[in-house]
């Protein structure tokens, strides 16, 4: 297919098609929609907490009671799809108070779920990071003297986790551990546990990225040692996404995630070309701070930069957006 007009200036003027801002508007090939946003909300045990992010302007570390407040306002302004992350008081070396019934991701599910029913999409991050007192994404086990996340031993745990989270009401589970195979073992166990029409939006493609930094602070999640090298994707790679991304789908993986997004345009665009499935990005907490800081000291446009690059993460092939600036944009597009 051929995408330019034949033809030469003066006959051809592409100027012609952006002096009227009407037309402009209406030939413009992508829009950002509030229904493309998922918003990103961090919840810990507690009654009437609202702890500020200090690098993350605007988001706050909630209680449930907190929680079902930010959603309900989060709903005016018309956003209707939220991921949780859990941050437990007590922290142990396996993270078992992720697979608790009483756990606070199970708590603040049930609460959103009596409070808003079918109003809301819940979408669960399932990982251990946040769990275990080390930080990492699941059990450690010793191998050549090096303690690292043992890939195996997790993968039931984790597919727990997601049983327990879809008995407490999760619309969908969203696997962020990067572990092989657990795709498989969670579909596996949800199947069992009669939630076999309960989506999975694997996080795929994740890379070993320092965007990731705020998000820590907020989910109280740094790595006590080392990183998260050993699981987590080489930015160098692009070939590695694809095959990430086909094992996933060949597992029953039901939306691929490709994280972060600013700096991965080129892998969100090579992998909606590839594999003809819904994508989501997540807009990660550093590109987020970044804009923040920036319009803080008066550099850039916060509105216009923000709205700038969600609408280059569309262009770029995703149908969802991950983002921390769901509110503010939000309320831009109204
Ligand atoms: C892991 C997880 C992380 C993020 C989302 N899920 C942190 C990590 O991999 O270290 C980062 C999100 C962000 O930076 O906004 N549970």
């Amino acid at each position: 297919m051929t995408t330019h007009a034949a033809g030469q200036f003066p006959v051809v003027r592409p100027r012609r098609l952006r002096a009227h801002p009407l037309l402009r508007e209406m030939v413009r090939e992508t829009t950002l929609s509030v229904r493309d946003f998922i918003l990103p909300l961090f919840v810990r045990p507690g009654q009437g907490i609202r702890r500020e992010i200090p690098s993350m302007p605007g988001h706050h570390q909630l209680s449930v009671d907190t929680l079902v407040d930010e959603v309900a306002a989060a709903v005016e302004w018309g956003i209707r799809a939220f991921l949780l992350f859990g941050i437990p008081v007590h922290k142990d070396p396996v993270g078992d108070v992720a697979l608790r019934d009483d756990g606070i991701i199970q708590q603040a599910l049930r609460a959103l779920r009596k409070e808003f029913a079918d109003r809301v999409l819940l979408i669960t991050d399932e990982c251990f990071c946040e769990y275990t007192d080390h930080g990492h994404c699941g059990v450690l086990s010793e191998r050549g003297g090096r303690l690292d996340v043992d890939n195996d031993a997790t993968l039931p745990r984790l597919a727990e986790q997601c049983v327990s989270h879809a008995r407490a009401g999760a619309d969908v589970v969203a696997p962020s551990g990067m572990l092989d195979g657990m795709v498989q073992a969670i579909r596996g166990a949800l199947d069992r546990a009669g939630f076999a029409t309960l989506p999975i939006l694997s996080y795929a493609v994740k890379y070993a990225s320092a965007f990731y930094g705020p998000f820590r602070d907020a989910a109280e999640s740094p790595p006590q040692f080392g990183d998260r090298g050993s699981h987590q994707m080489d930015p160098a790679n692009t070939d590695e996404a694809l095959r990430e991304v086909a094992l996933d789908l060949a597992e029953g993986a039901d939306i691929i995630m490709v994280k972060p997004a600013l700096a991965y345009l080129d892998i969100i665009r090579r992998v909606k070309d590839h594999f003809s499935v819904p994508v989501a990005a997540y807009n990660v907490s550093g590109e987020f701070a970044m804009i923040k800081a920036a319009a803080q000291k008066g550099w850039i446009d916060e509105k216009r930069v923000a709205l700038e690059v969600l609408t280059s993460i569309k262009r770029a092939g995703a149908d969802l957006i991950v983002t921390y600036f769901a509110r503010e944009a939000a309320r831009w597009l109204r």
